[in-house]
């Protein structure tokens, strides 16, 4: 059985900047396989969050997408029919994500009842969601009390799990994480990185996942995309990339990350 497969192809993002047409994203393409962890990495301002919102038709204003389809299983879908449905998303800052004044179980019943799941299959499916995110052992009762919480009461490190949670209870085959980590602490980092592998594995998860730490590229993903000033400038196998990079500005990063840890590059 071949992976189900999401094809960014194309994909272009224009501004306006002092009367003129700016290309920020220039014919990206990028396949992300069901069960892969595909890293998109480039310096800051290479343009990997508005690929990943330009694929998903949310681009902030000011920029437009121009040019570029998404398909998925080879059929082109609209921005509005990925989201949610085919393709979950996580941040940076979880905290923005959620609504304050709002429990999880609100969160869990909004994103349940946008999908027309049954009423029926809701506590079965929220339990397993939060159990896969590691916020609760199974139980009922664990179940009960994290969705009691309010934003405020929770951490960063459980927002973010809190996020995969709803993630997972799309059913979206495809997650699209940009920086899901930065705004942890290093160790919190580290577990939801290995969240993240897991899932992979017992989901069959394809996940986007946009950093510019080349240490969590090394630990976490199966194939590299680098992006310099909006464009796709490399792409393959991560051994490949640290082993042999081709281009200079993967040459850069690998080079930099080597460097952090008092290593010589390979080439
Ligand atoms: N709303 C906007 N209007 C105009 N230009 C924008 C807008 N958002 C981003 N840009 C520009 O588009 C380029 C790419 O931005 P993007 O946020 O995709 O970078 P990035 O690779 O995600 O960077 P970082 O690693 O810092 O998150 C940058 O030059 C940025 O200044
Ligand atoms: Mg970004």
């Amino acid at each position: 059985m071949t992976a189900l497969r999401l094809d960014i192809i194309r994909l272009g993002v224009r501004t306006r900047r002092a009367g003129e047409t700016l290309a920020l994203v220039d014919a990206v393409d990028l396949t992300l396989q069901a069960g892969e962890v595909l890293a998109l990495v480039g310096a800051s301002g290479s343009g990997k969050s508005l690929t990943c919102a330009a694929a998903l038709d949310v681009l902030p204003p000011g920029t437009w997408r121009e040019g570029g389809t998404v398909a998925l299983e080879g059929v082109t879908r609209t921005g509005a029919e990925l989201r949610g449905r085919h393709v979950a998303t996580i941040l940076q800052n979880p905290r923005s994500a959620f609504n304050p004044v709002r429990t999880m179980r609100a969160h869990a019943e909004e994103t349940l009842r946008a999908l027309g799941v049954e009423r029926a299959r809701w506590d079965g499916l929220v339990a397993s969601a939060l159990s896969d995110a590691g916020l609760a052992d199974g139980s009922a009762g664990e179940a009960e009390r994290i969705l009691s919480l309010h934003p405020f009461e929770m951490s960063g490190g459980m927002l973010q799990r809190m996020m995969i949670a709803l993630a997972l209870l799309t059913g979206a085959p495809f997650l699209f994480a940009d920086e899901p980590t930065t705004d942890l602490d290093l160790v919190v980092q580290r577990e939801i990185l290995d969240l993240l592998d897991r899932l992979k594995a017992s989901r069959g998860l394809g996940i986007l996942l946009v950093t510019h730490d080349m240490g969590v590229v090394a630990r976490l993903a199966d194939r590299v995309a680098v992006m310099e000033a909006g464009r796709i400038v490399e792409t393959g196998p991560v051994m490949d990339l640290f082993h042999r990079p081709s281009h200079s500005a993967t040459r850069r990063l690998v080079h930099a990350h080597l460097s952090l840890y008092g290593l010589e590059p390979a080439s």
